[in-house]
């Protein structure tokens, strides 16, 4: 089969690589039908998660059809149309029973990262039962896309964690299709104001059609000083991060009101400040969370019925093997106007 192979910062190919055969009773082997790209993989390009191995097969988002399922199997059969979680949980350890399926003792996020991924023809899902959701007949699966990692990533990492309640004030920094889900999931919960900043007037532009309030373009204004004006001086309840910059942290800790949340997505390569000289008295909570899609069926419902649309974020169609091409559109997301990609495979 052909699949997107990771061999070291900066370099990919799209290449031939053995199609994968179950290697315990609880493994599915899934064709793909949709996939897409992560901001995470573009972390991963760029060197920041050098714990990838050189050979990898990268992508940890899509749909499927079961191809094969192994012996313990009981939840899925082949032929059955699938989303696969880009987490990966027994359902069974300690971490699973309370929830937190990013740590499972035999799982977490390990698709595309310590295993290999989805930007491939065929995956194989260990733990499938509790890895894979199924998709009803005639659903859009283009949607379900959206409900692999970024719906559940803005939703637990940004909305939960931050604890964004009625009448809010909250800013989410970065417009790409994270920060995008925060804003979606976030309205939920009825925030009286929703700032999104981002330097990428496209997305911001974008971000104002699905409910922000305010849109603070930080390359070209002082975002700081526009929150602050924004919200009388107070600063705001909730700062979502979800971009993963050290800068983009920093900005969050000057614009938290006091009692305020600071809620990490964003996964960082590098360190940034912890500012406690100004934070200690400010009453603040800073969280961070791999996702753990523990919200994925309660998502699914939300997108089946239209209460959210996150279709809407799909901005460029690419067939699998165009994959490449596909990283260069969602690479420059401000030239191309991108959000999410989708490849499928024809
Ligand atoms: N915690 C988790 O479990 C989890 C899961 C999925 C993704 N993520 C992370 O979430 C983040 C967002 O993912 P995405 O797919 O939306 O990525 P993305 O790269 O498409 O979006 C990032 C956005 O940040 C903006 N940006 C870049 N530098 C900025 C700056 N200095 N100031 C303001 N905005 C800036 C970009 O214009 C872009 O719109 C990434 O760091 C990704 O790795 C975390
Ligand atoms: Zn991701
Ligand atoms: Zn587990």
């Amino acid at each position: 089969m052909k699949a997107l192979v990771y061999h070291g910062a900066g370099n990919k190919a799209w290449e031939e690589k053995p199609k994968p055969v179950i290697l315990k009773p609880t493994d599915a082997i899934v064709k793909i039908l949709k996939t897409t790209i992560c901001g995470t993989d573009l972390h991963i390009m760029k060197g920041d998660l050098p714990e990838v191995a050189d050979g990898r097969i990268i992508g940890h988002e899509g749909v499927g059809i079961v191809e094969e399922t192994g012996s313990a199997v009981s939840n899925y059969k082949v032929g059955d149309h699938v989303i696969i979680s880009c987490v990966t949980s027994c359902g069974k350890c300690e971490n699973c029973k309370k929830g937190m399926y990013s740590h499972c003792a035999d799982g977490g996020w390990i698709l595309g990262y310590m295993i290999d991924g989805t930007q491939a023809e065929y995956v194989r899902i260990p733990h499938a039962d509790n890895s894979l959701y199924p998709i009803p007949a005639g659903s859009d699966e283009e949607a379900l896309v959206m409900l692999s990692d970024i719906l559940p990533t803005g939703f637990e990492c940004g909305v939960l964690n931050g604890q964004v309640k009625p009448g809010d004030t909250i800013a989410i920094i970065g417009a790409g299709p994270v920060g995008m889900a925060a804003l979606l999931t976030s309205q939920f919960y009825t925030p009286a104001e929703i700032i999104v900043i981002d330097q990428d007037d496209n997305r911001l532009a974008v971000a104002k059609t699905f409910g922000a309030t305010h849109i603070i373009n930080s390359a070209s204004e002082n975002a700081v000083e526009q929150v602050m004006a924004l919200t009388n001086g107070k600063g705001v309840d909730t700062a979502i991060e979800a971009v993963g910059l050290a800068a983009t942290f920093e900005l969050c800790e000057e614009i938290v009101a006091a009692g305020g949340h600071i809620a990490n997505i964003g996964v960082h390569g590098k360190s940034a400040t912890l500012h406690l000289e100004t934070l200690w008295s400010k009453n603040i909570t800073i969280t961070t969370r791999l996702v753990d899609t523990v919200t994925t069926p309660m998502l699914f419902k939300t997108v089946i019925s239209k209460k959210i649309e996150p279709k809407k974020l799909i901005t460029h169609r690419f067939r699998l093997d165009q994959v490449i091409e596909a990283y260069d559109t969602f690479g420059n997301a401000a030239k191309e106007k991108a959000l999410k990609v989708i490849l499928t495979n024809e």
